[in-house]
């Protein structure tokens, strides 16, 4: 008996450890993928999330604020979690720190393609589950999605692009991107938003 005990003693407390450590990866990672962190931490991300409470997706079908982590965090806590957690992560905060950015002069243009080849598909599939649908999921999609999802899917020749590919503006709305007549709407809450301050 007493042989046994020492034998698994260290075994429990290797695991107990294991799981503390895992529960602290676990709790960072979350509180650094929040909301208020992205924004108000790194006070250069100011911009993109004042943009986002005037997009088509300030809140979710229930009302609910959809947060960064939404989109730009793989859902799951698998490998690809954590590759593009601790990529963007550790860019953000050498960025953050060696450049110190102004949110007034930072240079978007080059950060748009990298996002949208980050931001993965099955953050938007999440919500929009039924490609043959609206963004409510009510009424069928127009003959041109109906077309570019085909091609998605594979059914009539095979699009190069994934989802952020295609759907560019949905969330932030950089003024050189404002006078693109696809974003007419969404440039023009921000500017009603700006001619009331
Ligand atoms: C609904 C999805 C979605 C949400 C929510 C979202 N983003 Fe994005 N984000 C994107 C996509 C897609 C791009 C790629 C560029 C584009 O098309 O706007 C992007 C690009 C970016 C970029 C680089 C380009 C730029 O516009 O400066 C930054 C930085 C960024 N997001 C930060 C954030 C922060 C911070 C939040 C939360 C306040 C957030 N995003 C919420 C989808 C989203
Ligand atoms: C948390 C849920 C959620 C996520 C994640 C999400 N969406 Fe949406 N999306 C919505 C909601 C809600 C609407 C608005 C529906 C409405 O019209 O009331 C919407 C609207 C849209 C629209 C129509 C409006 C527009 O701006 O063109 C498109 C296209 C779209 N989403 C694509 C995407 C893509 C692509 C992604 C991934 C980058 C994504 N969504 C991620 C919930 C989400
Ligand atoms: C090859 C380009 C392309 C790709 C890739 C693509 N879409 Fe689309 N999508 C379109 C086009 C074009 C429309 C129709 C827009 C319109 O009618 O104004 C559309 C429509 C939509 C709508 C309905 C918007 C509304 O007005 O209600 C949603 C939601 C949507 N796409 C989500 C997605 C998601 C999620 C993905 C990835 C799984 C994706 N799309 C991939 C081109 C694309």
């Amino acid at each position: 008996m007493g042989e046994h005990k020492s034998k698994i003693r260290p075994a429990a407390l290797g695991a107990a450890v294991l799981a503390a450590l895992l529960a602290f990866a676990g709790y960072t990672l979350r509180a650094s993928s929040s909301m208020e962190f992205c924004s108000a931490t790194c006070h250069e991300m100011g911009p993109q999330a004042e943009e986002l409470r005037y997009s088509s997706h300030a809140l979710d079908a229930q009302g609910k604020p959809i947060s960064c982590a939404q989109c730009h965090i793989p859902p799951g806590f698998g490998p690809r979690y954590l590759a593009v957690k601790a990529y963007s992560g550790i860019k953000d905060l050498v960025v953050h720190l060696v450049q110190s950015p102004d949110p007034a002069t930072m240079r978007r243009a080059p950060l748009q393609p990298v996002a949208r080849r980050f931001v993965d598909d099955a953050n938007c599939l999440a919500c929009h589950a039924d490609l043959y649908k609206d963004a409510k999921g009510e009424k069928t999609v127009s003959d041109l999605g109906r077309l570019a999802h085909d091609a998605y899917l594979g059914k009539n020749g095979q699009a190069k692009s994934n989802c952020a590919g295609c759907h560019i503006n949905i969330a932030h709305l950089p003024a050189f991107d404002r006078r693109l007549l696809v974003n007419q709407a969404f440039a023009g809450r921000i500017s009603l938003k700006e001619a009331r301050r």
